[in-house]
């Protein structure tokens, strides 16, 4: 509620003719300019507040992305093409200081595709497999790699191929390295970039990594790869099925392939979950991992039904391992959720209703256009958004199209479903092509619940979970709050159960407390030999007595106020002012006391100064602030 002052003065003057000071039309718009900001905050429903610490590592991180703006400003790195700039990224203070920021969860990835290839090829290079690894050339740019014993024509042992086959393979299974002249040219082609990833996975999947040798040592990277970028816990999404194997020639059929597991994957999951299990013992600040059972989206109802009942099987017997359920490949290309709609009645009427967090419209399409070539399904990529919600999803998966959707938006933000955004996945793939652009921007400051996720990090070929933070970070107008409660979104929305959720919080308050005091202590070690801070003007000039009222302080070189008290002076009256960027301060003038005879009567105007050091030493300026008298408060101000 915001209260002031009418003027009796103002009244008189009124009443008498004279016209208005160009102040009263400052005072009146910075009233309802803080109303307006207000109430947008209030509808997002974040909470902003920020103790001094934290206060302090914001505006460090508010600084460090100025200074990473100014160096990038000609070439903005969420504007351009990821491919191009991602030893930038790397390089960057921003992406040090985020790569350690505690992020909560990643909840969309996919389970073969997080782990960089180059460890997954030294985790076999480094054990006797390597003299199985073989890689298929009989097809130039149809690339296979598997592990084999006696394989069929066509295939060469990767040892022999080249001098330096680990770094020859390596240009063969990432995006980024298969990345052609078309898929450049024409960016939010989303079809064609398609086309070259999908044969990747494939080429490094679970043919690779579920080897009874392997599996283990891939896990623990998945988990060692995540904690290293402070992500403490993990869904990731696979299908079902046959996984673990052990060669044995005799096995001529599968060349050497005999798999020890259940139609289910089941030896899969009891294998991740003791590694899990003892990684948490070592890393006790690691939460925990779910997984999402997942089919393609391009198979038969029948082929659904069975992978169904398969998840539904496995979350009734590993129920805190497993999630829920999922449906991948490319949207554009495959069944609709209507599609299968038959499927997901069949559960609902045997009680076997599975959590759901559908990929859904991750499409450039609008809703009337059908890109789906399977003539027995004319239902658009974007419908797929209804369905998913009365399906019960308890998450979406990128949710492109809803951008188009707001009343969409607003049942998403009444019954908390998140969305997982995937910026770079979203850029390499065609769907945004501007990361300022990115259509989650919009949905979390909507309300809708969003978390940050990778898709599918090593695949694409830029490894780290970091860079989507980068993007966000730099592209979203996200500060420290923001970051926040992204994290703290991560957690909320995750398939854990509330008691798994309290000790996941306290995991995540114990590593942002110490980030937080890791930062503050950096930023109050610097020391800034920059230009001297001025002051260009102050807005609004003038206030009612006698209400506090928010002023913005604009100049130039406020950075070295990050560590400190900054105190903005009216008159004799001090107030701590608030650091909102290297440009702008926000104090509050302070209350002005005189007696109300004299306040109805009188206007006082006072010098502005501002101190940038806790009081020791204060800036004059030219600039002066007027308190109005005033003899009645208006309760409200509409804007
Ligand atoms: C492979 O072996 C080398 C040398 O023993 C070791 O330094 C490296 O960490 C191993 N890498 C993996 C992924 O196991
Ligand atoms: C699920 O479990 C039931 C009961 O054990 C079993 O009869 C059924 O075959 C299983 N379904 C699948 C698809 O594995
Ligand atoms: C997470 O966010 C919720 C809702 O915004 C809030 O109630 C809760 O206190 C937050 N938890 C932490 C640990 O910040
Ligand atoms: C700022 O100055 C006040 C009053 O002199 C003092 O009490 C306070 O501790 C100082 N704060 C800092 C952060 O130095
Ligand atoms: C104040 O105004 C005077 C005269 O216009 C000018 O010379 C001086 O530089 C100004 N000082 C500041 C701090 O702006
Ligand atoms: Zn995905």
């Amino acid at each position: 509620m915001v209260s002031r002052c009418l003027c009796l003065f103002l009244l008189v003057g009124l009443v008498h003719g004279s016209s208005l000071t160009a102040d009263f039309y400052e005072y009146e718009h910075s009233l309802k300019r803080n109303m307006l900001q207000e109430d947008e905050r209030k509808f997002a429903g974040w909470n902003k507040d920020l103790n001094e610490d934290e206060e302090i590592v914001n505006n460090y991180l508010t600084y460090l992305k100025w200074q990473e703006f100014q160096n990038t400003r000609a070439a903005f790195i969420p504007s351009r093409p990821i491919q191009d700039y991602l030893n930038q990224i790397k390089a960057s203070k921003v992406y040090e200081v985020l790569k350690k920021f505690p992020k909560g969860g990643s909840l969309h990835l996919h389970h073969n595709h997080v782990v960089s290839k180059s460890i997954i090829l030294d985790i076999i290079i480094n054990s006797s497999l390597y003299e199985n690894l073989y890689v298929k050339t009989s097809e130039p740019n149809k690339w296979k790699l598997d592990i084999l014993v006696n394989p069929p024509e066509g295939w060469t042992k990767l040892k022999d191929i080249q001098d330096d086959p680990k770094k020859f393979i390596l240009t063969k299974l990432t995006f980024l390295n298969v990345m052609d002249d078309q898929a450049r040219k024409y960016p939010t082609d989303s079809a064609i970039r398609w086309s070259l990833l999908e044969p990747l996975f494939d080429r490094t999947g679970s043919s690779l990594v579920n080897h009874v040798d392997i599996i283990k040592k891939h896990t623990e990277a998945l988990l060692r790869a995540a904690l290293d970028e402070n992500i403490q816990y993990l869904e990731t999404k696979s299908k079902a099925g046959k996984k673990v194997y052990i060669l044995d020639s005799s096995a001529t059929e599968t060349h050497g392939k005999r798999f020890i597991d259940t139609d289910s994957g089941d030896k899969e999951l009891q294998s991740i979950s003791s590694v899990v299990e003892n990684f948490i013992k070592t890393h006790p600040e690691f939460i925990g991992y779910k997984r999402v059972v997942n089919s393609f989206r391009r198979y038969s109802k029948e082929r659904i039904m069975n992978d169904l009942h398969k998840a539904v099987n496995l979350s009734k017997n590993y129920p805190n391992l497993i999630a829920g359920y999922d449906l991948v490949a490319e949207e554009d290309l495959g069944y609709s959720l209507m599609f299968y709609q038959e499927n997901f009645q069949t559960l609902l009427a045997a009680h076997d209703k599975l959590p759901y967090f559908f990929h859904a419209g991750e499409t450039n399409w609008p809703d009337d256009l059908l890109t789906s070539m399977l003539p027995e399904d004319p239902v658009s990529t974007a419908a797929n958004l209804y369905d998913a919600i009365i399906l019960g999803a308890k998450r979406i998966g990128h949710g492109i199209a809803l951008a188009n959707h707001p009343y969409l938006m607003k049942v998403l933000k009444s019954k908390k479903i998140a969305i997982e955004a995937n910026p770079v996945s979203n850029m390499l793939l065609g769907y945004v092509q501007d990361q300022r652009h990115h259509p989650a921007i919009t949905y979390f400051r909507y309300g809708v619940p969003v978390v940050i996720s990778a898709d599918d990090p090593a695949t694409f070929g830029y490894d780290l979970f970091t860079a989507d933070w980068y993007e966000v970070f730099m592209g979203w107008g996200f500060d420290l709050a923001d970051l926040r409660q992204l994290a703290n979104n991560s957690l909320q929305y995750s398939a854990m159960s509330s008691s798994e959720k309290i000790n996941a919080f306290e995991k995540w308050i114990k590593a942002w407390n110490k980030f937080i005091q890791e930062m503050k202590t950096e930023a109050c070690g610097l020391h800034f030999n920059s230009d001297q801070p001025f002051i260009s003007n102050i807005f609004p000039r003038e206030s009612y007595f006698p209400g506090s009222t928010k002023v913005e302080v604009f100049g130039r070189n406020f950075e070295r106020s990050i560590c400190q008290t900054v105190l903005c002076k009216f008159g004799d009256y001090t107030s701590k002012a608030l650091y909102v960027n290297n440009n702008q301060i926000t104090c509050n003038s302070p209350i002005y006391f005189k007696s109300s005879y004299q306040a109805e009567r009188q206007k006082a105007s006072f010098p502005f100064s501002i101190s940038f050091d806790n009081g020791t030493t204060f800036l004059s300026t030219n600039l002066t602030f007027t308190f109005m008298p005033c003899y009645s408060r208006i309760k409200s101000v509409h804007y």
